[in-house]
Formats: structure tokens, sequence, C-alpha cells
């Protein structure tokens, strides 16, 4: 326990943005002492800038091209808001990759790092250093960057359901709810990302699992975006990486937290989390709630290891939609990969197949219209989804800005 309110977690402090050429890892980092492996499919020698940026098969664009295709940056294009910059829809020639007048070609996403934000130069170095060489159904594709004078942009394939945070926890008619069997598919594509990540190829811990790092594509296929942060794993015998801890508040495994030993068990506590909030439909951080309840894991910890008082978790805009044996697995797996001590948390390869057989038994069950077996509980009991007031959901926009809360962004940790 202990990792959500932790006395050590500062405030976010400027990471380097220098951008003069030096020696970096695979993840864009400065090199440290451990060795490597060289077994791994990707180059394990440290790039320069200039190598990553050459090697990476990716376009590179002038910063006056990426304006024109976003029609000048213009604020009505935004897609969304990170600690990186904001996001802004543009458009560029599907076969070319040239730029095109705005509302014509293929639809992207362009990234556009603020000046002044502290996710800086070396997290753009480190998404275009994995992005760039890593592809898998269940990862962002990566199409261009621009790096010229001060400004640093990346252009993405464009992902039209947005995060899954956004439909987990914004209101409004834009944002569809997720059903039972929407949360499943989400939470293995998501989950198969991670696994492709942490495999012997690729040895990659990604550092920041999070709703608003998955975004989903029009058939709400699961994509990781943002390896701003990720790391090589550990190679020969060593057991962890040493790093500053960086993350995100409420996703950070407590190890990790109190030591900086970075671990691919560290990715699994924050998929825990990430499943607790598909469950629940509740922040893994909300300062509005009563004490004892802003910290979802310290609350539903509780209730997850139990079977009886399991629907105490669950998201009541779920009701009807799941079995009670459905609800009980993916809390158990949840409270698994939760484990305070690393060694007890399921792999990744693991969560995929618990994910896969829970999917299975929901699509049967779907196709043999057996609603009828399914539970007819009052998710928490309290009478409102995501702990909200019924008001919130129906659309009371006081309510809705009174219960607004602050999106959570990767920062310096400890
Ligand atoms: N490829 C994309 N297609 C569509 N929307 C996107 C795409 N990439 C990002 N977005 C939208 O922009 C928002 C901001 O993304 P961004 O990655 O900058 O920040 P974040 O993930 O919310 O926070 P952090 O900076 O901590 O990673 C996302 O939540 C999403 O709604
Ligand atoms: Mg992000």
């Amino acid at each position: 326990m202990g990792a959500c309110w932790s006395s050590r977690i500062k405030s976010v402090s400027p990471s380097n943005t220098g951008f003069t050429s030096r020696s970096v890892s695979r993840d864009g980092y400065d090199i440290h002492s451990n060795s490597r492996n060289s077994s791994a499919s990707i180059p394990m020698t440290p790039r320069s800038e200039g190598e990553i940026l050459q090697s990476s098969n990716l376009k590179s664009y002038s910063y006056n091209e990426l304006k024109m295709a976003t029609k000048n940056f213009c604020p009505d294009s935004v897609l969304g808001e990170g600690g990186f910059g904001s996001v802004f829809k543009g458009w560029i020639d599907e076969h070319s990759l040239a730029v095109t007048r705005a509302g014509t070609g293929m639809v992207v996403a362009v990234k556009k790092l603020n000046q002044e934000s502290f996710q800086g130069h070396k997290e753009w170095l480190a998404e275009i250093n994995y992005l760039g060489q890593l592809q898998h159904p269940n990862l962002v594709k990566l199409i261009g960057y621009c790096l010229e004078d001060q400004h640093r942009l990346l252009v993405y394939e464009y992902m039209p359901k947005g995060s899954v945070e956004n439909h987990l926890f914004r209101r409004g008619s834009h944002f569809q709810q997720l059903s039972w069997t929407l949360r499943l598919k989400i939470s293995l594509g998501a989950a198969r990302g991670l696994a492709f990540l942490h495999s012997t190829e690729t040895k990659v811990i990604y550092r920041d699992f999070k709703t608003s790092n998955i975004l989903l594509d029009t058939n709400y296929n699961a994509k990781l975006s943002d390896f701003g942060l990720a790391r090589d794993g550990p190679t020969g015998d060593k057991s962890h990486v040493s790093t500053r801890v960086m993350g995100t508040h409420g996703y950070a495994a407590p190890e990790y937290l109190a030591t900086g030993h970075l671990t691919a068990k560290s990715d699994v506590y924050s998929f825990g989390v990430v499943l607790l909030e598909m469950l629940s439909g509740r922040r893994a951080i909300d300062k509005n709630r009563p004490s004892g309840e802003q910290c979802l894991v310290e609350w539903a910890k509780p209730y997850l290891s139990n079977k009886r008082r399991v629907f105490r978790v669950m998201d009541s805009r779920l009701e009807g939609q799941y079995s009670l044996t459905q609800a009980q697995r993916a809390a158990t797996l949840a409270f698994q990969c939760l484990a305070v001590e690393p060694k007890y948390r399921p792999n990744m390869d693991e969560v995929v197949r618990a994910l896969e057989q829970l999917r299975e038994s929901n699509n049967d069950q779907v196709k043999n219209g057996d609603h009828k077996k399914r539970s007819r509980v009052s998710g928490s009991g309290l009478g409102h989804h995501n702990g909200l007031p019924a008001s919130t959901s129906k659309g009371s926009i006081d309510a809705a800005k009174k219960f607004n809360y602050p999106r959570p962004s990767a920062s310096l940790l400890y």
C-alpha cells in the first residue's frame, strides 16, 4: 500500500532538453553501466541522435509543412492535451505521406511539444527511437517527425475513438460508454501490446501505462502510444534497471516508487490499476471522493479479494452485462497484478491468456443470448456509476463542472 500517497512524491521538474547530438541508449537516454543482450532484435549499441533519426524509416517534415497540415495549429483541430503539449488533427497524402491541404487526404494526429514542457527532447527522441523500430497491431504507428530549430513534433496514425480515458471518465454524447464486451476487448488489446514489449525479442519496459495512453481505432482496437518514458529492460543477469522515478501518480508500482528499480513487473502493476479502472469506472486517483476512496487501489483491494463483495467495485453502468463468474475472474486478475511483491504478479503473457479466456466465455454467453444468467447486482450499491451522483450522468452541467478533475500527467514522481 502507500503507492498512491507516498510522502516522497515531488512536483514536476524540467528534464534535459539540450538539443546537442550525444550518445544515447536504445531508449534515447544516456547510457549507464548495464551490459546489453545482443540477442535482441533491435540494435543494442548506443546510437546518436542522427543515427536514430536516419534509421527510423520515418518521414521528416518541416515545421511549415505541419503548420499547413493542421490549419496553422488551429484550436478547432485540437484532439487533446498532455504533458508533452497539444495534439492536433492534420492531413497528409496516404501514399506519398506528403502534407496536403487540411481536409483532404488521410487524417493524422500531430503532437506538438510545448517549449516549456518538462517532457522534452529526450522523450521526443525516445518516442522516435522505439516507435521508429517497433511495430505491432497494439502499438500506435508513428509516421514522421519534425526537428527544426526549437520545434519538436511527432506525426501519428489517427485514432478516431481517442483515448480510453475519454470514454471511461468524460461525460457527454461525444464519448460512447464502454460496454463490458468492449472493456474486455480493450483490456486484452492493451495487454497484448505490453506482452509484446516485454517479450524476449523486444524487452522494453513501457513505464507509463494508463488509460490516456491507450488509444482506440474505429473498431475499438487498443493501441499503446507515448514511449517517451519507455526504457530497455534489464539484460544479462541484471534483475532491474535503475531510473529516476518517472510516471503518473496512481499507476506506479510501490517498489518502483520506493527504490527506482524498474522491472517488467512494474508495468504489470500499472496494468492492474488500469484493469481496475475498467471494472469500476473510477479514476486511479480522485480527490473529489471521500477520504478512504481517493486512491482506487487502496479502496478496492479488500473487495477484489472477497468473492461475495466484488460487486462493490463494479461500475454500475455495466449492470446486467457480465456474469458473476466473469466479474470474479476479472477482479482476481486485477488483484494478482496489484500484488505488493512483484514476484507474485503474473507476467503479461499470463495476463493475456487469462483475458483471452474471459473474453471467450463472455462471447459464448453473448452468442447464446444467455443474459438471464447475468448478474443483476446493484454495482457499488450506491445507486450511481463512477461514484458520481446520478444527476451528473444525466448531463447536469453544474455537477459535471464540480466533479471535473484535472487529468493525470506523467511527471517526476520521486
Ligand atoms: N494518435 C492519436 N489519435 C487521436 N487522438 C490522439 C492521438 N494521440 C493523442 N490523442 C489525444 O490527445 C490526448 C493527449 O495525448 P498526449 O499523449 O499528449 O497526453 P496524455 O497521454 O493525455 O498525457 P501524458 O502527457 O501524460 O502522456 C490523448 O489523451 C488523446 O485524447
Ligand atoms: Mg499520452
